[in-house]
């Protein structure tokens, strides 16, 4: 029987962390799992367990606390399906199926390449190798688990013929699920909407079994892609928050959403999330990712709901609906409330944060709420955004091998000057002094000869969380790792293969040049973290398609 609401796939964890940069820590992982369950997704594509241990037990840790029983505040009675992405050989499945285990709901998700190039260039199989790979790596996986998801990569470019019958055979060895991805972003919507009619047409079987898409972004049409292949029958749509996803990323969950709530008279089926939660996952995954939302984002972007032009302002005030779409907090973006003060109690902040979906407990709350009230002597109102980047500052950040005790700058037309004060791995503080091109270079001149962990700054980027002279400005940097010295048994043997990716980190206070240190030493610990490999946060250098 076909689902009544369109399925939403997320993928956030696993195709939207193989971006450059968005590398997420065991916790941040769980905390976007936990997000994903409140806004009401259906399926977790938590990881990629084969990848490494630890995206393994990051796999397994989500199926646990998530896949279980759900979280408070899921809109629908039952726990997400958590997935695991697998490739076509038993040892990935098998991974697979471990790290899904605890859920109440697992899937296993495996996919084998299916177009000429993919067949002759990276494969090197014939058609009849790949089909007969299909059958038994489908198989296999439902001798395991009931709920089977089976992706022929680069479906986009696989000739319709072939195309048909591997997914013929993917039906007949079990699967449960069909998922059609345009992996290189290559199909425009009115073909691949068509594909998706030609599939239900010719494919045997293919009624018992749900049709999902998985759309790249390559050309801009990921959502638009997606959105056709629902009219045409699709109904499991594979997405990340924000968008985020190789290359140009995946479809965005956000969009897609909207774009079947608002058009509801059109599409006639929607989805079961809770729209109010959109723009709160978005804020997380772009923190914990690094992954700056570029203001004019639609849903979720700083002037989604922003009128600027005077005909436009004058038309919103007359009546809502002349220039909006949607209102802002259908998505959770409501007005920025002033909430509290230098006077607010740790009840009234614990309370404010639970309300934001941030359920701050113990130590973490103790720590949180000093940082609250030092921002609250240097600021008169602390808003809803001042809170969310507190928070975060707080509680996503990688473990601190490094830490920034105290800092002081000298800037101007002259020789602008930093000294720093680090306390080290060993517990030890260590200062030190240099000059720079500006403030922030020099800063990171002294950080450098401290730390000694060489890298090269790709992007820095400033901005305030609200408006006004006190505010609380947020940094976010990204950084590619040079090489220093490290007895290689202390190496972690995943780091070699990292060597090309990028690492983020960020930082808040109302001073941004303290901000500018806080990000740029959480990058460092970030890479420390994978190379020294000694704590849970180790991300897996692995990656999948
Ligand atoms: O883009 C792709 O083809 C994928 C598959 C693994 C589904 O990510
Ligand atoms: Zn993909």
């Amino acid at each position: 029987m076909q689902p009544d609401h369109v399925r939403i796939f997320d993928t956030t964890l696993r195709d939207g962390e193989q971006s450059p940069g968005a590398t997420m820590t065991s916790s941040e992982k769980l905390e976007v799992a936990k997000t994903l369950s409140r806004l009401g997704v259906d399926i977790i594509e938590a990881g990629f367990a084969a990848a490494s241990p630890d995206d393994l037990r990051a796999v397994k840790t989500i199926a646990e606390a998530v896949g279980v029983t759900g979280v408070e505040g899921r809109p629908v009675p039952e726990p997400p399906t958590i997935c695991s992405l697998a490739r076509a050989t038993t040892s990935d499945i098998d991974q697979a199926a471990e790290a899904i285990a605890p859920a109440k709901h697992g899937r296993i998700h495996t996919f084998l390449a299916t177009s000429p190039i993919h067949r002759e260039h990276k494969l090197r199989m014939s058609k009849g190798q790949v089909l007969a790979k299909i059958t038994e790596m489908v198989s296999y996986a439902r001798s395991i688990r009931e709920d089977v998801e089976f992706s022929p990569e680069d479906a986009g470019r696989t000739e319709m013929e072939f195309l048909y019958e591997a997914l013929q055979a993917a039906i007949e060895a079990g699967a449960t699920t069909l998922n059609i991805p345009d992996t290189v972003g290559y199909t425009i919507p009115g073909e691949f909407g068509e594909r998706i009619a030609m599939i239900r047409e010719n494919v045997p079987g293919i009624e018992k079994v749900v049709i999902s898409v998985h759309c790249h972004n390559d050309l801009g049409l990921a959502v638009a892609n997606s959105l056709a292949a629902v009219q045409n029958g699709a109904r499991q749509v594979e997405v990340a928050v924000n968008g985020i996803g190789e290359r140009a990323g995946n479809a965005s969950l956000e969009e897609v959403v909207m774009a079947l709530y608002v058009r509801r008279d059109l599409y006639g089926i929607g989805t079961q999330i809770d729209t109010t939660q959109l723009t709160r996952a978005s804020r997380l995954v772009s923190k914990v990712t690094g992954m700056v939302v570029q203001p004019n984002k639609a849903i979720v972007g700083a002037n989604a709901f922003a009128h600027e032009a005077g005909i436009h302002q004058d038309g919103m005030l007359k009546h809502e609906e002349t220039y909006e779409i949607m209102r802002p907090e259908t998505v959770g973006a409501g007005k920025t409330q002033l909430v509290l003060g230098k006077h607010s109690g740790r009840h009234a902040f614990a309370n404010r944060l639970m309300e934001l979906g941030y359920p701050v407990s113990g130590d973490g709350l103790d720590k949180a709420f000093a940082r609250f009230k030092k921002l609250a002597d240097k600021k008169k109102f602390i808003t809803d955004a001042d809170l969310v980047a507190l928070i975060s500052d707080e509680l996503y950040q990688p473990t601190e091998y490094w830490k920034l005790d105290k800092i002081q700058v000298g800037c101007g037309t002259g020789m602008p000057t930093a000294t720093v004060r680090l306390v080290g791995p060993d517990g030890q503080a260590r200062i030190a002094a240099e000059v720079g091109t500006g403030p922030v270079d020099a800063v990171y001149k002294a950080i450098q000869s401290l730390v000694n962990v060489p890298c090269t700054l790709l992007e820095y980027n400033v901005q305030s969380v609200t408006e006004g002279i006190d505010a609380l400005g947020e940094v976010s940097v990204r950084v590619v790792p040079g090489d220093y010295d490290l007895p290689p048994d202390r190496i972690n043997p995943q780091y070699e293969q990292s060597r090309a990716r990028v690492f983020h980190g960020h930082g808040a206070h109302t001073d941004i040049i303290v901000a500018s240190a806080k990000a740029y030493i959480a990058a460092i610990n970030r890479i420390l973290a994978l190379k020294e490999g000694t704590r849970d946060e180790n991300k897996a250098a692995g990656s999948a398609a």
